[in-house]
């Protein structure tokens, strides 16, 4: 009898078992609750490095400020938290320096109103509008793109920006591992505000290329390190000799 086939039993079985399968996992399937109000805090805490950023969102009241329109904004926010590291690496003062309205200046430049993914950096158009723009261009933060590498520069202070604390509207958060000097505070142009010229100079390190002293060796040079390694080897061929000798 063919019924007695397990093979064929099972074959009858597949429609129902698949559609069994299905309808369990759609029931399973978490409903996409929002796990509770966005906390920047919350966010910024969890990452561990980034306690002065958060005293001085605390300090200069734009915590609330973020906080209270997470709730009713349409276009979202965008934050660039600079790291522990990054404002010790300031010289010191650089920040205590500056007038309580500058610093809430200095920390409304790091938060633009409007939601951007990485993607969206790549090719969003500059300057980028920041919580610190007061005319159009003013404060503003310029994003260069190449592959999947995305710059943010300020004219002051070029950093990269890697990791994503958090990428989903209404809030995107970035590490930036530079605090970004704004051109309006710390440019060259306006000195009184600007406690240290040096850091407003901080030109990205090139590193000599090594190719270059290699080919301002002389030939001499070269044939020196042909020399140096043949006795190189006479060591090692006459150190094995040795211990050979020593074994018979
Ligand atoms: C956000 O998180 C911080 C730290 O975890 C907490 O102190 C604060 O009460 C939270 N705020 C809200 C509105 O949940
Ligand atoms: C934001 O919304 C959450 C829940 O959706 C609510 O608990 C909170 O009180 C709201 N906060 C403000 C400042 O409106
Ligand atoms: C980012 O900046 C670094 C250093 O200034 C530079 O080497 C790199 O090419 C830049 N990348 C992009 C995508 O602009
Ligand atoms: C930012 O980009 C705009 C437009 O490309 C340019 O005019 C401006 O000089 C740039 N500013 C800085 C600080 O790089």
């Amino acid at each position: 009898m063919a019924s007695n086939n397990p093979a064929l039993i099972l074959l009858t079985l597949t429609p129902f078992l698949f559609l069994l399968t299905t309808q369990t996992r759609a029931q399973s399937a978490p409903a996409p609750a929002p796990s509770g109000p966005v906390n920047l805090t919350a966010i910024l805490e969890k990452g561990g490095q980034y306690t002065t950023f958060i005293r001085l969102l605390e300090e200069t009241q734009q915590i609330t400020q973020i906080q209270s329109q997470l709730n009713s904004t349409t276009e979202g926010f965008t934050v660039f938290a600079f790291t522990d590291n990054a404002f010790q690496n300031l010289k010191s003062g650089a920040i205590n320096e500056l007038t309580d309205d500058q610093k809430v200046k200095l920390i409304l430049y790091h938060v633009t109103p409007k939601y951007y993914t990485l993607s969206d950096l790549l090719t969003v158009s500059n300057p980028v509008r920041t919580q610190a723009s007061e005319s159009e261009g003013s404060w503003g933060l310029n994003f260069t793109g190449q592959g999947n590498q995305v710059n943010v520069s300020t004219g002051v202070v070029v950093t990269p920006i890697n990791n994503a604390l958090r990428q989903q509207f209404p809030l995107a958060v970035y590490q930036v591992d530079k605090v970004l000097l704004p051109l309006e505070l710390f440019g060259a142009k306006s000195p009184k505000s600007a406690p240290s010229p040096k850091s407003s100079k901080t030109t990205p390190e090139i590193p000599s290329p090594a190719t270059k002293a290699d080919s301002a060796k002389s030939p001499a040079d070269s044939k020196n390190d042909g020399a140096r390694m043949h006795v190189g080897l006479g060591m090692v061929l006459g150190l094995g000799l040795i211990c050979m000798g020593a074994l018979s």
